[in-house]
């Protein structure tokens, strides 16, 4: 007994350190006034923290990554418009020939909070107005079974949630029988979390005796998929290529076939869909080449010069936008499973709990999230196959509560594309 109360005293004591250390007196003096099982349990919470990570991300937040001398330019993308009838036809074969013998599989990303967006559960649950009032994992669901029908096989579907997400979205999927998908073909896989800060680095709580921990970005995809044996699960499926998009995009064309096939055909572990962006100013992450590598480069870190760059032809230098549709091939996945890519620092509204105990609510950005983002695999790659789509076919993205890609916009533009579903 006399032990167990000196080995508690001696977490305690650990994590009062590590607090004081890193300037978190507010926690440290917070936590010495709560009850003992409450204490042991923010004490146990805090020593897994790292804090030499939050410390240096939090260092370097405002840092622009593009240094002088790194080297941007073009990369390489076939215009599915611009194909041949012969090779769009190729593609899409190649496409069929896989998904019939069951080596594609696909993973929604649905971990992440919607704190723009401000909808009450997992953003997939959204009902963008439709007269049907589908959700958008029942759209999502709805078209993966078309293709599964059509080409005469069950696609394996993977749903990365939250730990804050996790049971809520089982839950709905349970409760509308999975849309009619088949269960054992849902494998629903929960993300890591990192300790969101304060705009001056302080820690958050979301309860009296719990740190505020927030999916820490979809670039935990890799390492969840290993960690939750879906990347066994496909091993055992044989399934060899994953696609992956955003749970908020309500045009998805689910397993594209000349994307897959496409992605097949050329030798590189990652395929990226992207669409046109029009104007120099658009808010868009831009798909380019850095330093030789196959890259995504956020509009907030792309040089001035080069966003206002044209060719003779008067059109943009870098105008390829990333919509998040990728294809990763499951080597790939497998050998950077647990390849530690770099965290980034996103200023979201967050809901939480202050040391004196008040609840702070926002409508604007009040804390700093740290996320790790899928393209940063990009770079480990030595190429990447590229697809230029239709923005209006493919790309309707819910973020907001209204304007621009809001649910309203969504509707609108699912509606020009399916009008059966009005
Ligand atoms: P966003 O960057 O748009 O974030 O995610 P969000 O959480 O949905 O919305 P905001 O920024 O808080 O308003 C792009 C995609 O990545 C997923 C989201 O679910 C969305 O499909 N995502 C994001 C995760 O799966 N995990 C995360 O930790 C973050």
């Amino acid at each position: 007994m006399g032990s167990e109360r000196e080995a508690i005293e001696r977490v305690v004591a650990e994590a009062e350190h590590l607090l004081h250390a890193y300037k978190q007196d507010d926690l440290a003096h917070h936590m010495s006034e709560l009850s003992e099982a409450e204490r042991r349990k923010l004490a146990a919470q805090v020593l897994r923290v790292d804090f030499e990570a939050l410390a240096q991300v939090y260092r370097s937040r405002s840092a622009c990554s593009i240094a002088q001398d790194e080297r941007i330019a073009p990369i390489p993308f076939l215009d599915v418009n611009m194909l041949s009838p012969d090779t769009y036809d190729q593609y899409e074969q190649r496409g069929l020939d896989l998904l019939r013998e069951g080596k594609v599989g696909v993973i929604v990303v649905a971990g992440g909070q919607g704190s723009r967006l401000g909808h009450a559960g997992p953003k997939g649950t959204l009902d963008i107005g439709l007269s049907s009032h589908k959700s958008l994992f029942q759209l999502q669901a709805e078209r993966l079974l078309k293709l599964s029908l059509r080409v005469g096989r069950v696609v394996p579907w993977y749903i990365m949630t939250s730990p804050e997400n996790h049971d809520d979205t089982i839950n709905f999927y349970a409760s509308h029988r999975f849309f009619g998908y088949p269960e054992e073909d849902c494998f629903f896989l929960e993300q890591n979390t990192m300790p969101a800060m304060d705009h001056e680095g302080k820690l958050l709580l979301a309860s009296p005796s719990e740190l505020y921990l927030a999916p820490s970005g979809n670039g935990e995809c890799f390492a969840s998929l290993k960690r939750s044996g879906a990347l066994e699960d496909m091993l055992r499926r044989g399934v060899t290529w994953l696609f992956y998009y955003n749970v908020d995009n309500a045009l998805i064309q689910m397993a594209d076939l000349v994307f897959i096939g496409m992605a097949d055909l050329h030798s590189y572990p990652i395929a990226s869909k992207v669409v046109s962006k029009e104007l120099p100013e658009e808010e868009v992450g831009l798909v380019c080449m850095r330093n030789e590598r196959p890259a995504i480069v956020e509009y907030t870190e792309f040089p001035e010069s080069l966003l206002q760059e044209r060719n003779v032809q008067g059109e943009l230098t870098y105008a390829l936008a990333n919509v998040s549709i990728h294809m990763f091939r499951y080597d790939f996945i497998a050998q950077h499973a647990d390849t530690s890519i770099p965290f980034h620092v996103a200023s979201k509204a967050i809901p939480y709990l202050k040391t004196d105990g008040v609840m702070i609510a926002s409508d604007v950005p009040n804390a700093y999230k740290l996320e790790r983002l899928i393209f940063d695999f990009f770079p480990l790659a030595e190429g990447m196959t590229v697809l230029r789509v239709d923005r209006e076919k493919e790309f309707a993205p819910v973020k907001n509560k209204e304007g621009e890609d809001s649910p309203r916009t969504a509707k609108q533009l699912v509606l020009r594309m399916y009008p059966e579903e009005d």
